[in-house]
């Protein structure tokens, strides 16, 4: 079945170019790679803290990412920032390659009163981040398992459902509440996914690409605009065009 291939296909990895950032990072004690991004970009961007591995040459580390705009810092920041703190690192990389690969999701980024809670919350991070690395594996064999169930559930019986059953599935499934299934769908129906059973589809592929690395116990909440911003950024790369 079509769908399953798009399910297999979600990407975790891109690459980016070393370029300077404010430096605060290193003042702090945790320096960071901002990158620039080279290679398309495939995974859900939600501003938050991830757990990564880092490819630099030959060599492999692990990491923390941050995807966000800094709001600790910055008041208005327009263009999202990728930066990663490498752990047991300490190179000058400015212009250099980095490949990067997503473990899993930490946190959502926030914004913090002071640059101490900040720094509390960065060494938490990189625990929290060696410990998902150390179980990497068991994690993938999870997702796999979820994957699975979750391909079969469709094929049998969950695109035909009543209505609010379907929509009972979702939120559940996803853990997204009531408002953010509407807006869903809404976006969808409004961008020219006007067939019923279509745009089921879409809205399964959807959720289940923007919920990828989020635990299932974490409830799926947007900042402002980031649930639009998502959908455009699904939209243009994964629906437009199809058949
Ligand atoms: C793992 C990690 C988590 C971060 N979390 C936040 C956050 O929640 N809120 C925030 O304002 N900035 C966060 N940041 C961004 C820091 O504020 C940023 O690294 C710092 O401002 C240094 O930026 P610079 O290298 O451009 O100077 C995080 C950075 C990292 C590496």
């Amino acid at each position: 079945m079509v769908i399953q291939k798009v399910y297999e296909n979600i990407e975790s990895c891109f690459e980016g170019i070393v370029v300077a950032g404010n430096k605060i990072g290193r003042k702090i004690g945790f320096p960071t790679a901002n990158l620039n991004i080279q290679s398309g970009i495939n995974f859900p961007t939600l501003n938050g803290v991830y757990s990564v591995e880092i490819q630099h040459g030959d060599e492999r580390f692990g990491g923390v990412m941050n995807i966000g705009v800094k709001p600790t810092f910055e008041e208005n920041l327009k263009e999202k920032v990728f930066e990663v703190h490498i752990f047991e690192f300490d190179k000058e990389i400015y212009g250099e390659l980095l490949k990067v690969e997503i473990c899993s999701f930490i946190r959502r980024e926030k914004k913090f009163r002071n640059v101490e809670d900040l720094k509390k919350q960065l060494s938490e991070d990189c625990d929290t981040a060696k410990e998902q690395l150390l179980n990497k594996n068991q994690e993938t064999h999870y997702q796999a398992h979820y994957l699975q169930e979750f391909n079969r559930d469709i094929e049998t019986t969950v695109i035909h459902l009543p209505d609010l059953d379907f929509v009972r599935f979702c939120e559940e499934k996803f853990s997204v509440n009531r408002g953010v299934y509407n807006t869903v769908d809404k976006w969808f129906a409004e961008h020219q996914v006007v067939n019923i059973i279509r745009r089921r589809m879409t809205i399964l592929r959807f959720l289940y690409w923007v919920t990828v690395y989020i635990p299932r116990e974490c409830k799926l909440e947007f900042g402002p605009k980031g649930l639009t911003e998502q959908l455009s950024f699904y939209y243009m790369n994964h629906v437009k065009g199809e058949k």
